[in-house]
């Protein structure tokens, strides 16, 4: 009997998407459990799983969660939501339980619980892409973590640091480019390129990157209005501002005090 050859995983990953558009079919109870399972499967510090993952379909609740995620449709139009959360609160209770010393209450544990939760988001988004669904990432998560820890109802101890939106595709929009891999790394030490090295490495995306935006009538009149003169600009000018910024690093640095993750002031009642 013929056998059919394994799925390529790696002409997976090089297939990869972010899909904006989506019909509103929900995902079928045991396709999202196989996915949140693949998920969870990932490495994680220690094999502490210092995350959280909360799944938001009730459409009442996206409708709120519409406005922090700065008003990007596809939260509406997805059936599902994912937040990804770092969380030691469930390993902090389990140490108080078990009458065990606790240091996790500081940046340095913000970062080991926040790259667990990324890693299983990239798994699940690999999981989800597998099963034919698509995912689009909401750094919006992050930027308004406050407001959407709050609509989440999230403890003390359990911060958002990413997010998808999950559904069946209603788009297939081309392959985006990547920088050239020679440009992304390198080999047993650090080399800084020089001028023309950085020109070559950003010289197709320059080239590409312009002409997409150009050919978006809303955002030429944005880039237009604003005077940009190139992508760099268009960056930094009407993407992602210096003001923009600050604002959403005093979001994050004030809800990490809040819930408990710089060590001034833990959120939980102790000194
Ligand atoms: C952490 C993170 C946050 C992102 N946030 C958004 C977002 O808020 N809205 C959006 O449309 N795309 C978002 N994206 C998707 C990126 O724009 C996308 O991955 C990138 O342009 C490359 O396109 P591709 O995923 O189709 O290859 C985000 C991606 C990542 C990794």
């Amino acid at each position: 009997m013929a056998v059919a050859p394994a799925p390529d995983p790696i002409a997976h990953l090089l297939a990869h998407r972010s899909i904006r558009r989506y019909r509103p079919d929900p995902i079928p109870e045991a396709v999202l459990r196989r996915v949140l399972q693949a998920g969870v499967r990932a490495s994680s510090s220690g094999n502490m799983q210092a995350y959280s993952v909360v799944v938001t379909r009730d459409r009442a609740l996206r409708e709120q969660l519409h406005a922090p995620h700065m008003h990007q449709d596809m939260v509406l139009e997805a059936p599902a939501l994912l937040t990804f959360c770092a969380d030691f609160r469930r390993m902090r209770r389990w140490l108080a339980l078990s009458d065990a010393e606790d240091g996790f209450d500081d940046f340095f544990a913000f970062m080991v619980a926040a790259i667990d939760a990324v890693l299983v988001s990239q798994n699940v988004a690999l999981a989800a892409e597998a099963e034919g669904l698509g995912i689009c990432y909401l750094g919006s998560t992050l930027a308004n973590c406050d407001a959407i820890g709050r609509l989440l109802e999230l403890p003390p101890g359990v911060v958002p640091v990413t997010g998808m939106v999950m559904g069946t595709p209603a788009e297939d929009p081309p392959l985006r480019d990547r920088l050239p891999l020679d440009g992304l790394v390198h080999f047993e030490t650090y080399r800084d390129p020089d001028d023309d090295g950085i020109r070559a490495i950003y010289r197709e995306r320059d080239r590409a990157g312009w002409e997409r935006y150009m050919a978006i009538p809303e955002l030429r009149a944005r880039v237009e209005a604003a005077g940009v003169r190139n992508l760099a600009q268009i960056y930094t000018t009407v993407k992602y501002t210096r003001e923009a910024h600050a604002h959403f690093a005093t979001n994050v640095l004030g809800y990490l005090r809040t819930q408990g993750f710089l060590d001034a002031d833990r959120g939980d009642g102790r000194d």
